[in-house]
């Protein structure tokens, strides 16, 4: 199940230029695209004449138009043209595609999966990530459901074990705590061996309804923004932000390291193994056993199932 009513990631904004770009997410195929006024827009990608895929199109000016027959769809999701009926037909009110709210902020692509609202809240974001231009950012499919995707950033306590490799931290997780304050979860903890006090120090934190902020240092940060395919897949992003230079050019080249080793050494290779294999696909209570250090995963299980219990009973009283 999805947190209804939140701000979810769905591209990086780059990746929509000139031509429209079709992806799966929440269970549905969407269509981005990018006005000559600079603005991007999400729509289902089916068009409603006979059901084309919109991102096959092209954009024309301000609209969108089908690869089929050329109907063009504005930013609203109105059809304003059906060429093969001429300029002044009356367009039937059937031509018409749903649209999304879509915010283009921090090089990323919020779309609002939920009820409509008069004023929708800000993109949830962690200013502490701060200088941008600094940051490199990456992303790519995880063959699991976004909740297991979610649960994973809370998990420092595997390093030692799936990257040990590179990892050779203590493998004891004391001390831990974790802080919940609406829908802002806050955890941090030290790694280090059984009879050292002192070993790796972390903060990692969550802001519902997907982003989560990884801090190791004040020099070295990482930031994932996750976004439901279906319900076996995920949409990942990652933001990695290395500040051991203030020279801008090398602390991009820096942080884009970074990702890189992050994704090929580490993500997409030794966590991939682990994840994709994970039975229930989803938690389910009873099945997993949860310990102390698995708090920051049982804290943000509870914030989830509270946003979907205060989605059913129309109740959500929280910031989203
Ligand atoms: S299917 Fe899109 S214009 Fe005909
Ligand atoms: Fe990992």
């Amino acid at each position: 199940m999805i947190v209804p009513s939140g701000w979810y990631p769905v591209l990086e904004a780059i990746r929509v230029a000139g031509r429209p770009v079709g992806v799966k997410r929440f269970g549905r195929r969407l269509v981005l695209w990018r006005g000559k006024d600079g603005a991007v827009h999400a729509m289902d990608e089916r068009c409603p004449h006979r059901g084309a895929a919109l991102s096959d199109g092209h954009v024309q000016d301000n609209a969108i138009a089908c690869p089929f027959h050329g109907f063009e769809y504005g930013a609203d999701g109105a059809c304003q043209l059906m060429p093969c009926e001429g300029a002044t037909a009356r367009i039937p009110g059937g031509l018409q595609v749903q649209v999304y709210p879509l915010r283009e902020e921090h090089e990323i692509l919020w779309l609002w999966w939920g009820e409509e609202r008069a004023q929708l809240p800000r993109v949830p974001w962690f200013d502490e990530f701060g200088d941008e231009a600094g940051a490199a950012t990456g992303s790519f499919d995880w063959p699991c459901n976004y909740v297991r995707s979610i649960e994973t950033n809370f998990d420092f306590h595997h390093l030692p074990f799936v990257h040990r490799r590179v990892v050779k931290s203590g493998h004891r997780l004391d001390p831990y705590h974790v802080e919940v304050d609406k829908d802002h979860i806050k955890t941090q903890g030290t790694l280090r061996h059984e009879n050292e006090p002192s070993g790796i120090d972390f903060r990692i934190e969550f802001k519902a309804p997907s982003v989560s902020l990884i801090t190791l240092s004040a020099k070295a940060l990482g930031l994932s923004a996750d976004c439901p395919i279906d319900e076996a897949n995920t949409w990942r992003c990652v933001r990695v932000q290395q500040r051991y230079t203030s020279i801008p050019g090398v602390r991009l080249a820096l942080s884009w390291l970074a990702l890189q080793a992050e994704w090929k050494l580490f993500q997409n290779r030794e966590d991939l193994k682990i994840i994709e294999k994970v039975e229930p696909r989803l938690p389910h209570e009873g099945k997993d056993h949860l310990v102390r250090a698995d708090a920051g995963t049982a804290a943000f299980l509870n914030l989830h199932r509270r946003l979907l219990d205060e989605a059913r009973t129309g109740t959500n009283g929280s910031a989203l």
